[in-house]
């Protein structure tokens, strides 16, 4: 992993073997790697302990139940060596403070809008009020959409230094250096990068423009 990139890869590959692979290539030039249901559902939870022994890992569960669900699962999450842990913020103060004070040393990301067009219908209505839900809480930062500048440039004044990933970069529209400028501390790419002919050239590019803006 690289202290200095900006960079996190979604390992969104259900192919196990590709996606450790990758993972291992891809690790000296990225600050993570973000796993999500779809590599967890097809490797098993130890994917995360595994990617752990060489990068940091962010698992992307979007968990948005009850205090006591969320406590449950985050304490699993953290005995498996994650890094870091994102939670959805709508479900409320006690949820996402339950995955905080189980998060430990772990870092909680919660979302606060998204990169979809179907976030517009409801959910990035309300930005304002998931991050003030957040900052109660206690996150250390916040996902918000690398491929909406004006939502993006919003949450950033209302975040302070707090830190912010930001997806929707390459296959939802997203540029990484547009998303760093309007706000985003590290973009989260996945399929511009394990869809590409040559995965490794690709997040070294992304990572040598983004390391060019600092
Ligand atoms: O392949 P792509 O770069 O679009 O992957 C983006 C990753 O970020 C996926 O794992 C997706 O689930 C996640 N994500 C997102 N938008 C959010 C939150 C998470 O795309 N608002």
């Amino acid at each position: 992993m690289s202290d200095g990139s900006r960079l996190i890869l979604a390992l969104d590959l259900v192919d196990v073997g590709r996606a450790l692979r990758m993972a291992q290539d891809i690790s000296p030039h990225c600050f993570a790697i973000k796993v999500n249901w779809p590599i967890i559902l097809h490797a098993g939870p130890q994917i995360i302990r595994e990617i752990s022994r060489f990068s940091r890992v962010i698992c992307d569960l979007k968990l948005a139940d009850i205090p006591n669900t969320n406590r449950l699962i985050v304490e699993r999450v953290r005995e498996l060596g994650a890094w870091g842990v994102i939670a959805h913020s709508f479900v409320g103060q006690d949820s996402l403070r339950a995955v905080v004070e189980a998060a430990g040393d772990m870092k909680v990301f919660s979302v606060v809008a998204m990169s979809h067009p179907g976030a517009s219908d409801l959910l990035n209505r309300f930005h304002d009020m998931l991050i003030d839900i957040s900052m109660k809480a206690g996150v250390y930062g916040f996902v918000a959409p690398g491929n909406n500048e004006a939502v993006l440039r919003q949450i950033r004044a209302r975040a302070g230094g707090m830190k912010i990933i930001s997806p929707g970069i390459g296959a939802q529209g997203g540029d990484e250096v547009s998303a760093v400028a309007a706000g985003a501390d590290y973009v989260i790419v996945g399929r511009k990068i394990y869809q590409a002919s040559d995965p490794v050239k690709v997040a070294m590019e992304i990572d040598q423009r983004l390391s060019m803006m600092l």
